[in-house]
């Protein structure tokens, strides 16, 4: 069974809404953990504009299966990383103006500086996934500077309006997982996956982790965090 790691940056959303102490991401990702998660990420953006890096410190003190963190590839987030020492560093692109991320990592275009920053990481025994379209030419470059993992960006598929679009954005993320693995590269999968999403996946063996977020959080408000992250562990356990 793949694993389900739970974004939990929305929770931090609502409380910096009223710029208020609840609901801690902390407390939704214990709860998380309890229901099974295999793992807490949170991304750690320049803006600050929902984690904040007391909620990184606090998470690394308390999650019991692995801390994953998303960070831009600059210094200020590299300096955080290697003092808090998450058990991941997932790689991403940022910017100010985006809603939330909005494409994959353009390694082909920053490999020096990626690479050297990777390597920063891992010296550390941080292991490091990067987050990048489902492209052989990124996949490529991602083998080439030994990343441990890569994150295939599935945006495009859980947008895709038609069906043969959904299909295209589809086929594009089963070639990327399916060369990643011959290359013995780690692979997850996330951005906009949703329970009616996830279950395309069925089949494709070579995605090790999800990465979910803005779904579970959305429904955690109905249902509580404990029976969000049930529902598609159960899901991801039928794939
Ligand atoms: N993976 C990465 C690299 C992301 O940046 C995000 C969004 O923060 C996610 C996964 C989770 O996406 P969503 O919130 O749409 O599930």
């Amino acid at each position: 069974m793949a694993e389900l790691a739970v974004n939990v940056d929305h929770v931090a959303t609502l409380r910096e809404a009223r710029k208020v102490s609840y609901p801690d991401p902390v407390a939704a990702a214990i709860a998380a953990e309890t229901a099974g998660a295999h793992g807490i990420v949170v991304h750690l953006r320049g803006d600050r504009r929902h984690i904040q890096e007391r909620d990184v410190r606090i998470l690394r003190k308390v999650v019991q299966s692995k801390l994953i963190l998303e960070i831009a590839s600059n210094n200020e987030m590299l300096g955080i990383a290697l003092d808090i020492k998450p058990d991941v560093v997932t790689l991403v692109p940022e910017s100010h103006e985006e809603l939330t991320t909005e494409g994959g990592l353009n390694l082909i275009a920053h490999q020096n500086t990626i690479k050297g920053n990777a390597e920063e990481l891992q010296n550390a025994g941080i292991k490091v996934c990067i987050f990048i379209d489902p492209d052989l030419d990124q996949i490529k470059v991602a083998h080439t500077i030994d990343a441990d993992m890569i994150e295939i960006h599935t945006g495009a598929f859980c947008e895709a309006e038609t069906d043969l679009e959904k299909q295209e954005e589809f086929t594009k993320i089963i070639n990327a997982a399916k060369i990643a693995r011959k290359l013995k590269i780690g692979v997850n999968a996330g951005h906009g996956i949703c329970y009616n999403t996830i279950q395309k996946f069925k089949g494709l063996d070579e995605i090790n982790e999800f990465s979910i977020g803005h779904s579970i959080v959305a429904r955690s408000t109905l249902t509580g965090m404990y029976q969000a992250v049930k529902d598609m562990l159960e899901l991801i356990k039928e794939l």
